[in-house]
């Protein structure tokens, strides 16, 4: 915690000292033409003094929205494990859940079977096209190699020979809420008005940030078919990624389960988030670059659950690896003894995020850029969010 403020203090003389250089610089006939020099040679580095005032923002943001030094945040991760029935607790992962018939893996995330093979098929072909790649190494051939494997895909996914109208079809690779509106439900029991009124809050500032919209459904909507996402309580704190509903009687919904545990605005909005279609920020596929994973520090049983993901299933859409996303777990998840599973590379990488990740209290500027892209929101963010049902209110 010491280092942190020594670090912000001299962030602070440096950016000063940066600001007084470029007014310097500005006027070349009151200063020497060796200063002068050194101060533009300090000054020309704008990409680094970009990143240092980001991070100096950011250090700045995560200390006044939480009045607590980050080294005090619990880890989102050991909230979601602790928020786990102990009688279901997960032993190994990713643990089959029969009543949904789907897979729960990294803590909370719900797949389907199908969305589970599909994900472990497209890790291979990942695999195989880069050993490819580094074969041949010409662009042409790996795209008709790219061709080639999806057709694969498609086909054995289907059980079938694909054709291109099918694989189109299926093709939907972020199941995203259509018109950037998530119907959703509240279970009738089991909320209190201060539970609600936390999801609320993690709802309402999702749509003043993107162009999303939740709309409040009640149960005569519901059963109208509409597809939805339902808020029940049981094990954990858990959630599809996208849309993944399934019908249920009149009704086509997909659960977000919040325990006790996690009616936080914190654990809401990243599973919120889960459900809007992002996944963890510690299992894109170009994670090896910025996150190192110690595998023999992992609990055994549990190595699964530091999967990356394939570039079929997470498209990161060009933004920079974010260690302050909230979607990112922290230096120790799943650890078997306490000591590191996730630390950030290079050394000056670690340095400066080795306790912040995993200890996020709100989305961070890439998760919101990240809900624009795959939303589509209009360049220019509207101040006030324009949906129906805003400010969100859930029916008693
Ligand atoms: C591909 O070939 C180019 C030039 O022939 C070389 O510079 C590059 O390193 C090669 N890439 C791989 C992945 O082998
Ligand atoms: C993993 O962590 C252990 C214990 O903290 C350490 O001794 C080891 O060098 C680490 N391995 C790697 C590859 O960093």
């Amino acid at each position: 915690m010491k280092n942190l403020t020594l670090m912000r203090t001299v962030l602070v003389y440096l950016l000063l000292w940066l600001h007084i250089g470029t007014t310097i610089g500005q006027l070349p006939t009151q200063s020497s033409p060796a200063l002068r020099r050194l101060l533009s040679r300090l000054v020309t580095d704008v990409d680094s003094l970009f990143k240092i005032v980001k991070l100096f923002k950011s250090l700045n943001h995560n200390s006044a929205s939480s009045s607590r030094t980050n080294q005090d945040i619990v880890p989102i991760d050991q909230i979601i494990e602790e928020a786990e029935d102990p009688a279901a607790s997960i032993k190994a992962e990713p643990s089959y859940i029969e009543k949904e018939n789907a897979f729960k893996l990294e803590g909370d995330i719900m797949m389907t079977v199908d969305q589970f093979t599909d994900m472990q098929t497209h890790i291979s072909f990942d695999l195989l096209e880069d050993a490819v790649a580094m074969m041949l190494n010409t662009t042409d051939r790996i795209t008709s190699v790219q061709t080639l494997m999806n057709e694969i895909s498609a086909g054995a996914r289907s059980g079938r020979p694909s054709s291109r109208v099918k694989r189109a079809a299926r093709r939907d690779p972020n199941r995203l809420w259509p018109d950037a509106v998530m119907p959703v439900r509240i279970a009738s029991s089991g909320f209190s008005a201060f539970d609600r009124w936390t999801i609320q809050r993690a709802m309402m500032r999702i749509s003043e940030q993107t162009c999303i919209c939740f709309r409040i459904i009640d149960n005569e909507v519901a059963d109208s078919g509409i597809p939805h996402v339902q808020i029940v309580d049981g094990s954990g704190c858990s959630s599809y990624v996208g849309v993944t509903t399934r019908s249920r009687g009149r009704q086509n919904s997909q659960d977000l389960t919040l325990n006790s545990k996690c009616r936080t605005f914190r654990v809401a909005t990243h599973e919120l988030l889960h459900a809007l279609g992002l996944f963890h920020e510690q299992s894109r596929p170009d994670r090896d670059f910025f996150v190192k994973i110690n595998s023999s520090n992992i609990r055994s049983g549990m190595e699964r659950n530091f999967q990356k993901f394939s570039r079929r299933t997470i498209n990161s859409r060009g933004i920079p690896y974010d260690y302050t996303s909230i979607m990112h777990y922290s230096n120790r998840a799943f650890s078997k003894d306490g000591t590191f599973t996730i630390e950030p590379i290079p050394a000056i990488n670690r340095f400066w995020y080795l306790n912040i990740i995993g200890r996020s209290t709100a989305m961070s500027e890439g998760d919101v850029q990240a809900l624009r892209l795959m939303y589509n929101c209009p360049s220019t963010p509207s101040t006030q969010p324009t949906c129906a049902d805003y400010p969100y209110m859930f029916p008693y």
